[in-house]
């Protein structure tokens, strides 16, 4: 291996296994950090660099599975590659191993030929990984580019994500769904980069050319993001995220649960936040006045369903910090 030393995390909680796979590491030019647990792994991968995991499966508190769960389920962790450590090399347990996210496993006593083969292959596979910018990378670029120009987008755009997070974890969303979800949020108004100051800073009334125009923002932005193959599950969120519940939306005319989910729910949390923030042309709408609004609009601009989720879980719990 050449260039920076890979760094490998082994955990252990023997300490005779721990000092086998380091000598082993070394020898193939590792850098190697050891722990006794998955609480201290979990730590230690937050703290330093690290390029592979090694992870026993059997041990006292946290198993090497639900570490391995761990590291997988977090959005920072989720691409390192862990290797389980198992004495236990039958079908079923390699199933169960493949199901908790790891990338590979290895039969004790560890062979350092195999060690080495596997090791390699991985840590070249994350070399080629870290080098590619990932879809969470170029949304959030493409979401900078855009509050440049206007900082009212910056702080709606967040917010937005914000609400939609916590009204798509009530509807019963959960891992990549809501990643899409929150970074739908952040880029849904994306489509806005083109429009002049004058229409994108909202110093309104606007004249019906760009009325029109302002209209266009969900094709334009869905258009923009299109051609990141690993980003394109946002294209139908921001695409739709101004449809109506009866049809009346746009771009599409799209009704009920044709609209995408993540979509309807962006709706909610976009009408909402702009009902209770400031704008140079209206002063905002108060919290208990914005959630009327919302029950007006159910089931005709806004899915019924979610309406109801968001007054009860959402803005209650706004109502509560306020
Ligand atoms: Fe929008």
């Amino acid at each position: 291996m050449t260039g920076t030393a890979p760094r490998v995390l082994v955990v252990d909680d023997i300490a005779a296994n721990r000092e086998l796979l380091a000598g082993q590491l070394e020898q193939i030019g590792c850098q190697v950090e050891l722990v006794c647990d998955g609480r201290s792994a979990l730590r230690a991968l937050e703290l330093s660099r690290t390029d592979l995991v090694l992870l026993d499966v059997t041990m006292p508190g946290f198993s090497g599975l639900e570490v391995c769960r761990a590291i997988k389920s977090q959005p920072g962790t989720r691409l390192m590659p862990v290797v389980l450590v198992t004495a236990r090399g039958e079908l079923e347990d390699r199933v169960r191993g493949l199901n908790a996210g790891a990338d590979d496993l290895l039969l004790k006593p560890v062979a350092i030929s195999e060690l080495e083969a596997r090791v390699s292959s991985l840590l070249k596979a994350k070399l080629v990984r870290d080098r590619m910018d990932t879809a969470e990378q170029i949304v959030a670029s493409l979401a900078l580019a855009l509050d440049a120009r206007s900082p009212y987008t910056r702080e709606h755009s967040s917010r937005v994500a914000s609400l939609a997070l916590t009204l798509g974890r009530a509807a019963g969303l959960e891992g990549l769904d809501l990643d899409d979800l929150y970074q739908g949020g952040l880029v849904h108004d994306i489509g806005k980069i083109g429009l002049p100051d004058r229409v994108l800073l909202d110093d309104g009334p606007l004249d019906g050319e760009m009325r029109a125009l302002v209209r266009l923002h969900p094709v334009v932005g869905g258009e923009i993001i299109a051609p990141l193959k690993s980003a394109r599950r946002l294209v139908p969120i921001v695409r739709h995220h101004h449809e109506c519940y009866d049809g009346g939306g746009y771009p599409d005319g799209l009704a009920g649960y044709r609209i995408p989910l993540a979509a309807r729910i962006l709706a909610v949390c976009d009408a909402f936040d702009a009902m209770v923030s400031e704008r140079p042309y209206r002063s905002a709408l108060t919290i208990s006045a914005a959630a009327e609004r919302l029950a007006e609009g159910s089931g005709t601009q806004w899915d019924p369903a979610l309406v109801r989720l968001f007054l009860a879980d959402v803005v209650c719990s706004l109502g509560a910090a306020a």
